[in-house]
């Protein structure tokens, strides 16, 4: 079937599966599957492997990922989403920040084919180690999965210019396991309301990320 716009900047569908457009020919990242119509290669974007997609899929449609927006990622792991903002905007930048040693070597070669993705190995709960590496971002996305998620994307609210709009990929099992999701994701909200910013989305990832929600948030 023909992969055609998905309604949202640089995504695409089949009618099924969503798509990115590939900013490195040839080359899958995490084994995703390749799809060339024309002189154009798509790569297959998996929503049960990436938060973002699973909120497309969900029906969410604030989306400011632009051909040049600048990204704040925080939780990049491997570069699994981070290489699909990478497509969406092409010529703007993405800064990954992570964590863990072990997936963020995966991050480095992520960053030799894309010019585009700037790794930075460190905490998220602690943004001024970063600052520097960037001018106020368009975008902030976290999927950190800690128990202090809220607090940590408060912080980095800091380096988001005001009108941009901040995804927090919410894991309900993060704060406490025992407790029901959706009085995790309420209370969640509700400290993010009394924050200067205005709550544009909230949608829940299930069934492709278990208890997991995503909170769109505007800020000023
Ligand atoms: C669920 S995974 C992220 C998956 C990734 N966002 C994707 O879609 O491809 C969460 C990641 O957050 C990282 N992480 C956890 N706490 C962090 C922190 N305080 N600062 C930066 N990264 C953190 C973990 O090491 C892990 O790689």
């Amino acid at each position: 079937m023909a992969v055609r716009p998905a309604g949202v900047d640089g995504v695409y569908t089949d009618g099924s599966w969503l798509y990115t457009r590939n900013l490195t020919p040839g080359r899958s990242v995490y084994g995703e599957s390749l799809h060339r119509e024309g002189d154009v290669e798509y790569r297959r974007w998996d929503a049960n492997r990436s938060k973002l997609a699973a909120y497309l899929k969900r029906g969410g449609r604030v989306w400011p990922f632009a051909p040049t927006s600048a990204v704040l990622y925080l939780g990049a792991a491997s570069g699994t989403t981070v290489s699909h903002v990478s497509d969406v905007c092409a010529q703007g930048n993405v800064l990954a920040v992570e964590i863990a040693p072990r997936p963020f070597r995966d991050l480095v070669r992520l960053a030799e084919s894309r010019a585009n993705v700037v790794p930075f190995l460190g905490d998220a709960a602690r943004p001024e180690a970063y600052r520097a590496r960037t001018r106020a971002v368009d975008v902030v996305y976290q999927d950190v999965a800690q128990r202090d998620q809220e607090t940590i994307f408060l912080r980095n609210l800091d380096l988001l210019r005001s009108g941009g709009t901040a995804f927090l990929l919410l894991k309900a099992r993060s704060t406490d396991v025992a407790a029901d999701p959706a009085a995790l994701y309420r209370d969640a909200i509700d400290r993010l309301r009394r924050a200067d910013v205005s709550i544009l989305d909230t949608r829940r990832l299930d069934p492709f990320a278990a208890d997991h929600a995503a909170i769109v948030v505007r800020k000023g």
